[in-house]
């Protein structure tokens, strides 16, 4: 069975472009994301990394770091990483993982035998500073990720860690949210002193805390 949302990241060691990393200790006290890719020197998969390293100052604001894997070994990676850095005119910076003998495609299930035997799909995983699955993504080889849905992803994640609140359909940060449902009605002008409204018992909404 695949890995789900409260389950512990497994940790590996691994050789990346940017050295040999144990996962749980490159990590620290930072957010990750720990995504796969299905090969390198692939269009689609250009693009993300490319995209990835031009928002590196975004997740660096977020405190998340992030790391890439496929199939590929490492030579595979720094060779494609030069048409990266050329083509989507940027400079990649965090590691790409080799992981010719799948040792963390299989630890992470990112293998969908019925899409691809061999090849990763695009797998997202959002790791907790406590090194939890908060999140995960999965899309097919042929759609490129929204990497402003990850970011939204973390902005939601990160906001209702640190209050009693849940984001609601199609919120993006600055956007009201949803008081939890574990705040009872004669706490809520203490915990919100920014104000909320009422709309029903089980749908009560407030500013966004911060
Ligand atoms: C791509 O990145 O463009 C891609 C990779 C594998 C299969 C299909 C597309």
């Amino acid at each position: 069975m695949g890995l789900r949302i409260g389950d512990t990241a497994p940790n590996f060691q691994a050789d990346t472009t940017e050295g040999k990393i144990d996962f749980h200790e490159w990590l620290g006290d930072s957010w990750g994301i720990l995504y796969s890719h299905p090969a390198d020197f692939t269009p689609v998969c250009t693009t993300e990394i490319g995209r990835t390293a031009q928002l590196k100052d975004e997740f660096a604001k977020r405190n998340t770091k992030v790391a890439v894997v496929s199939v590929d070994d490492v030579k595979s990676h720094n060779e494609w990483k030069k048409d990266v850095n050329e083509t989507q005119n940027t400079s990649v910076e965090f590691p790409i993982i080799g992981d010719e003998e799948r040792k963390v495609a299989n630890l992470y299930d990112m293998i969908h035998e019925n899409a691809s035997a061999t090849a990763t799909v695009r797998s997202v995983f959002f790791i907790g500073p406590d090194k939890k699955i908060k999140a995960s993504i999965t899309y097919p080889a042929s759609t490129g990720r929204n990497f402003a849905e990850i970011l939204r992803v973390i902005d939601s994640l990160q906001l209702t860690a640190k209050h009693p609140v849940a984001t609601p359909a199609d919120w993006v940060p600055g956007n009201d949210v949803i008081i939890g449902l574990g705040v009872k009605d004669e706490e809520i002008e203490e915990k919100f002193p920014k104000g909320h409204k009422i709309i029903k018992p089980y749908l009560r909404t407030t500013p966004q805390p911060e």
